[in-house]
């Protein structure tokens, strides 16, 4: 079979570990063809493990950017069209991290300046990349941008706390640039809403372990794994969806459609 995404060229934000969805992204892409530049905060690249991630891709080139810094933002988009020799045809967005989860702040007692950075963090900064790169002209036609999500954006968990409002502020503006890139380049973008992951981030939401066995027991098809995930952003960034955009796209193995599943009801019995 060809390779879905031969020729095209990329940045894959988000790679810290190989827990990472990122990582398995970038796993993904290089085995269908694409080559790419690998990303991360400053502080992310301190542990090193990227280097391995590159290593395994064709020895990719890893760009440090904090994704809430302009310089840094503009710095990545330059830096990965002058490497990978021309504009991007697809971005991964997988950038998230919680302030007042971190501080052990619940929702009602939130502090605001950490609001903010969260803000900054895991949402504003995905309109940030986005306009660098509108500014730029640094994106193909008909390129294809993907950001990842959770659906608490849509229904109450109230252990995810403020990324609830960050993540629906992030599939806001999907839609709302999606709507420009769209018009002035056929450049399309989306979210994808995930079950929930062992990663780093996912492990650091209170009760997460309770939470994914309830998720994978009420989901029909079971959680969605970073590797199926992985292979999703491929179907995204690959010209097989070419007329998909401005979505929030549901990959979560059916929980988002499903009320009731007698799984739960084992799993409580088991729990007790
Ligand atoms: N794990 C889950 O259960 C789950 C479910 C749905 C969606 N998601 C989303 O998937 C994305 C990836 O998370 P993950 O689960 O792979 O965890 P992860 O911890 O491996 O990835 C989060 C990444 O964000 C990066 N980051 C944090 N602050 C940054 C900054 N200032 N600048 C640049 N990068 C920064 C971290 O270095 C890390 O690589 C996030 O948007 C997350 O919300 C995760």
């Amino acid at each position: 079979m060809n390779q879905l995404l031969k020729g095209k060229k990329g940045i894959i934000f988000g790679a810290l570990n190989d827990k990472s969805i990122a990582w398995q992204v970038a796993l993904k892409c290089h085995e269908q063809g694409a080559t790419f530049v690998l990303t991360n905060a400053p502080i992310a690249m301190r542990m090193g493990e990227i280097n391995n991630l590159a290593a395994l891709c064709n020895n990719a080139q890893i760009i440090p950017c904090d994704v809430t810094k302009n310089e840094d933002m503009e710095n990545l988009i330059s830096k990965s069209m002058e490497i990978l020799g021309g504009k991007i045809d697809f971005i991964l967005h997988s950038v998230g991290m919680s302030v007042n989860i971190r501080k052990g702040k619940q929702y009602s007692d939130l502090d605001y300046k950490f609001h903010h950075d969260t803000l900054d963090i895991s949402a504003i900064s995905f309109h940030r990349l986005m306009q660098t790169c509108f500014k730029m002209d640094a994106v193909n036609d008909w390129g294809s941008i993907v950001a990842l999500t959770y659906i608490a954006a849509q229904r109450v968990f109230p252990d995810y706390n403020e990324m609830a409002d960050a993540k629906s502020l992030l599939e806001s503006y999907a839609r709302s640039f999606g709507y420009h890139f769209g018009k002035r380049n056929r450049v399309r973008i989306n979210t994808i809403s995930q079950s929930p992951t062992p990663t780093t981030a996912g492990s650091g939401v209170k009760g997460f372990g309770d939470f994914f066995d309830y998720a994978g027991a009420l989901s029909p098809l079971g959680n969605a794994s970073a590797e199926a995930c992985a292979e999703y952003c491929v179907l995204m960034f690959s010209d097989l969806s070419r007329m998909v955009t401005m979505q929030n796209l549901f990959h979560d193995g059916g929980f988002s459609n499903t009320g009731f599943s007698y799984d739960v009801f084992k799993l409580m019995e088991n729990k007790q």
